[in-house]
């Protein structure tokens, strides 16, 4: 039958193949994917058809979906056999836009914070995993430890006592080379402050070693770069918030156990963050509930349905629930991510599954 169609005598073309596909909607950004000019690379060969789908970002979590659609749609091209499509994924994390006015950092797609009324919640758990599972997603992830109180990234990446060295810059400034480890790039304050020597920090010291951290490190390229902010609303968490709007972050994401949703220091951190103009992209919901390993029962040690509240209230999405895991804090104590782990209680899927969501939030934000 070769080229033609069982019914007529219709030639397969790329043009048909993009009006078949341009019958497929984006699930979440809407619009048709050749529209959106998301259809790359189509090729006819013979009774073959294969092309590239530039998603938005590597960890979309409708691939699936977006895959089986186009099959679908390609399919409805008589003589097209299933088998016969060939699919393949790309992306193109496209920078925030509307930024034009602020010091975007080169490079650098979208920065998001990790931020927390308080400490102890989970801030550094869930910005280590999420950064790692942005990568095993195929992103291009740096992790920024800004906690200036407590920096915990070393410990949790597993790259405590290594110095980054610096290298001359174009302009002749020095570069910082981020540590790698788990496929990201990371930067500390805990790579430069010795343990034993504590420093008080205050606002303008902290907005200055950001601004070095951002600038002076060579980040780029990256898709995400995700900062573990210092818990709380003082003075330090303040400047921070308040410089981060003035380097055009893309948003925060607030970290929160279910009993400390009902404390108001929850709050008080989404008010500074909507004080200062910064996007808020959704909640964490950490430590939500344990289940036993020898009984499977789940037992909601601090209650339940806290964070769904306070996101409803607030009009934000609940992007994740991360169980309480011996493997999420050994992984943590270790440095090694609970989400390169397989032990069930490392709950490595649902910190994938966070990333995939959060991702998808950030592409809907962009493009909305
Ligand atoms: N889901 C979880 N399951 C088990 N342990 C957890 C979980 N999340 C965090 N932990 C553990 O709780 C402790 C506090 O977590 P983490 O250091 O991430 O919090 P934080 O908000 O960054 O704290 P700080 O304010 O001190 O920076 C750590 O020992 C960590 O391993
Ligand atoms: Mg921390």
């Amino acid at each position: 039958m070769g080229l033609f169609s069982r019914g007529g005598e219709q030639r397969l073309t790329e043009e048909l193949v993009m009006r078949a596909l341009s019958t497929v909607q984006e699930p979440e950004l809407g619009g048709d994917l050749v529209s959106r000019r998301m259809i790359k690379n189509v090729k006819i060969d013979g009774e073959r058809v294969s092309f590239m789908v530039d998603l938005t970002t590597p960890a979309c979590p409708l691939k699936d979906q977006i895959q089986n659609e186009c099959i679908k749609a390609v399919q409805t091209i008589a003589g097209v056999a299933p088998e016969n499509i060939s699919i393949e994924f790309g992306s193109t994390v496209r920078p925030r836009g509307g930024v034009m006015d602020k010091a975007a950092v080169p490079g650098v797609s979208h920065v998001i914070a990790v931020a927390a009324g308080k400490g102890g919640v989970g801030k550094s758990t869930v910005s280590t995993n999420l950064a790692v599972a942005l990568a095993q997603e195929g992103a291009r992830v740096g992790l920024l430890d800004a906690d200036v109180y407590g920096p915990s990234v070393p410990l949790m990446m597993g790259v405590s006592g290594q110095q980054p060295t610096a290298v001359d810059g174009p302009d002749g400034q020095p570069m910082i080379i981020p540590i790698e480890a788990h496929g990201i790039k990371m930067m500390s304050v805990g790579f430069m402050v010795e343990d034993d020597k504590p420093i008080i920090w205050r606002g303008p010291m902290v907005s200055q070693l950001l601004r070095q951290f951002l600038y002076q490190v060579n980040w780029a390229p990256l898709d995400y770069l995700i900062i573990d902010m210092p818990p709380g609303t003082g003075d330090v968490a303040l400047t921070l918030a308040q410089s981060l709007q003035n380097v055009g972050l893309t948003g925060v994401v607030t970290v929160t156990t279910p009993q400390s949703v009902a404390t108001l220091d929850v709050m008080r951190s989404i008010e500074m963050f909507k004080k200062v103009n910064v996007d808020l992209l959704g909640i964490v919901e950490n430590m939500a509930y344990f289940v036993a390993p020898d009984t499977g029962k789940r037992y909601d040690i601090f209650g339940t349905g806290g964070a769904e509240r306070l996101a409803q209230r607030e009009g934000l999405p609940l992007l994740g629930q991360i169980p309480l895991g011996m493997s999420v804090r050994s992984g943590g104590d270790s440095g090694q991510p609970a989400v390169i782990s397989d032990a069930p209680d490392a709950y490595a899927e649902t910190f994938r599954q966070l990333a995939r969501t959060l991702a998808a939030r950030v592409s809907v934000m962009e493009y909305a």
